[in-house]
């Protein structure tokens, strides 16, 4: 499974980086716009660190303006995949720019049936939103398990994205159900590295080592 992170701040996406485990990074105009920063700026500043694929959203709602967006968006990189909202005319729009070759991610989608259409379209992406469902009482992880059912009965290449994640046991739950790719919050992929055990483990060897370094070595 790929692991994307979920922001805008370049902060965030430098020391992701770091790590070397980062696949690529989604955006959405809300974390665009709690960044403060121009779109594009963000966008280009991401592309310098991040080589894999980079969601940017467009922000029409009509087919039209999708596409000239998309076609747009499309021109900032390779790695810059379109994110269009799962609406009757972002569909339209995704199959549209598909055929010209364009990376589409189809974003808010919430059911298996809406998941069917973006296949349809040619989308690369499809991003279900584990934690806005079950915010409302509904198994977010189930429709992943789901999505990943139906695409596999029809061989359609679409990848699932499980976005909207809340915290760890998401990501080994996505996982386990054959999500392609999770985007995760920064904070999120944190948490995936801790354990109690890991850290009082570690503070063992440490200290074992410490002492053994300090007893003397007795003379021959
Ligand atoms: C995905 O690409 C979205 O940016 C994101 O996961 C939205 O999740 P939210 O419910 O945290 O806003």
């Amino acid at each position: 499974m790929k692991l994307f992170v979920d922001t805008a701040e370049i902060a965030e996406i430098r020391a992701a980086a770091a790590w070397g485990i980062i696949d690529g990074v989604t955006t959405n105009p809300t974390l665009i716009a709690r960044s403060g920063r121009p779109f594009r700026e963000v966008i280009d500043d991401i592309r310098t660190l991040i080589d894999g694929d980079i969601s940017a959203e467009v922000i029409s709602t009509d087919t039209a303006g999708m596409v000239e967006e998309a076609r747009e968006i499309a021109t900032w990189g390779s790695n810059v995949v379109v994110k269009v909202p799962l609406t009757e005319e972002g569909i339209a729009a995704v199959a549209q720019v598909s055929k010209r070759g364009i990376r589409t991610n189809v974003t808010l989608c919430f059911s298996v049936g809406q998941a069917l259409m973006a296949a349809k379209a040619g989308a690369t992406y499809v991003s279900p939103f584990i934690g806005r469902l079950d915010e409302i009482g509904v198994d977010g992880v189930g429709l992943i398990a789901d999505i990943v059912e139906m695409y596999s009965n029809y061989g359609f290449k679409t990848q699932v994205l499980a976005a909207s994640i809340r915290h760890p046991l998401h990501v080994q739950q996505v996982a386990l159900a054959g999500a392609h790719v999770a985007t995760c919050p920064f904070k999120v992929l944190q948490q995936c590295f801790r354990h109690p055990l890991t850290d009082k483990g570690l503070a063992t060897f440490l200290e074992d080592h410490r002492k053994a370094q300090a007893v003397p070595v007795p003379a021959e």
